[in-house]
């Protein structure tokens, strides 16, 4: 038997190179090896209360990229979160056996968190702010829950690999965490234990335009699949970088190496090492690196640009994927669903 590979993106807006290197290409490269459930993640889009128009287009919108970039629904099922109901009654159910004091001590819990009641100090004490603050600013149960849920996706389908992110690997160690937890607590042998997979690699972490920290939607420092050509060009163009090294084999500062991080993704290892002894000779023009590497990510982008364009407006289509993978989630979903209930005592007795 395949081992089953699950794994999803938030329907927060058009997918970004972190999203395509940390996971929809590892998507694609999986799907004929692994017995493949590939979905979008629309409950957990609602924890940052997304317009419901626009969260109802980026779900469409995802699933065109999502076959635009090669998942291919014949062989990997395709689904929407909010399809499977099995996963809301089972995120109801997991989170009998989960801390609040666990979840609250979740970096992304806590970066979202300060964001939400607008604190900017790293050193501010989160917990007390959020119990203590009675104004109209909350941090809503479902941002505290969400790794729940997002253990529930994985659980529910008995994944045993998760192609994520560097990003996401602590929602992944407290997946297996529950996991065992689960099972010790009712001496069952019900969930494996899910890990990452990056084909041998470290989970890559992409950083953004900016010279700060990674490409996010919230960051605004993101190259997306489907940017147009002149807009790539000109976000690459853009991005910052330093005064240049002025003596050999300096080291390289934080927003330049990030250029050559997004340069190993993209571009031939030759290219890189040339740009690499460039910098240590110092005869590197930021401005050439540049133009290579917007080249290079267009080889990329582009392409599937064109396909997101032909598919995203085949309705057709877009349904049959959807009803199909749905259909095909929730077989194994009412399965898990039904052990999970018998193993919890929640049994009709009539
Ligand atoms: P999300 O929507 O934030 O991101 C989707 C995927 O893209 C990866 N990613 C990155 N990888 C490298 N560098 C970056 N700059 C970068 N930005 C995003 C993320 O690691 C992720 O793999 N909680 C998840 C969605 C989710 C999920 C799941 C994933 C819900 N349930 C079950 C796997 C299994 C999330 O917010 O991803």
């Amino acid at each position: 038997m395949k081992e089953v590979v699950l794994s999803g993106i938030r329907a927060t807006g058009n997918l970004h190179l972190g999203n395509y290197f940390g996971a929809l290409n590892k998507f694609v490269r999986m799907q004929n090896d692994y017995d493949c459930l590939f979905f979008i993640a629309d409950l957990h889009a609602l924890t940052t209360h997304p317009d419901p128009k626009t969260l109802h287009s980026n779900v469409k919108n995802i699933l065109a990229e999502y076959l635009a970039a090669g998942i291919d629904p014949d062989n990997a099922t395709i689904f929407v979160q909010s399809d499977v109901p099995e996963i809301s009654e089972m995120y109801l159910l997991l989170n009998m056996h989960v801390g609040i004091g666990e979840l609250m001590r979740t970096a992304s819990f806590k970066d979202k968190a300060r964001k939400q009641l607008g604190i900017k100090s790293e050193n501010e004490d989160i917990e007390k702010e959020i119990i203590g603050n009675e104004s109209n600013k909350r941090v809503n149960a479902g941002l505290l829950t969400y790794p729940t849920l997002m253990a529930v996706d994985i659980l529910i389908q008995k994944a045993n690999k998760v192609p994520v992110g560097k990003d996401q690997e602590q929602h992944l160690e407290l997946t297996r965490r529950f996991a065992r937890r689960f099972n010790s607590f009712y001496g069952v042998d019900l969930f494996p234990e899910p890990a990452n997979f990056d084909f041998g690699g470290a989970p890559v972490k992409v950083p953004g335009l900016d010279g700060s920290g990674k490409m996010g939607k919230s960051e605004g420092n993101c190259i997306y699949l489907i940017d147009e050509e002149k807009v790539l060009r000109k976000k690459v163009m853009r991005a910052v970088t330093d005064e240049g090294p002025k003596e050999p084999n300096s080291p390289v500062s934080q927003p330049v190496e990030n250029l050559f991080t997004l340069m190993a993704l993209t571009s031939a290892p030759e290219v890189v090492q040339q740009y690499r002894d460039a910098y240590a000779d110092c005869s590197i023009r930021y401005g050439d690196l540049k133009k290579q590497l917007a080249e290079d990510i267009l080889k990329i982008t582009l392409p599937i640009r064109e396909r997101i364009i032909e598919i995203q407006n085949d309705d057709a289509l877009l349904s049959r994927v959807v009803r199909q993978g749905a259909e095909k989630a929730r077989e194994r979903a009412s399965q898990t669903l039904r052990e999970v209930r018998e193993i919890m005592g929640i049994k009709k007795f009539y």
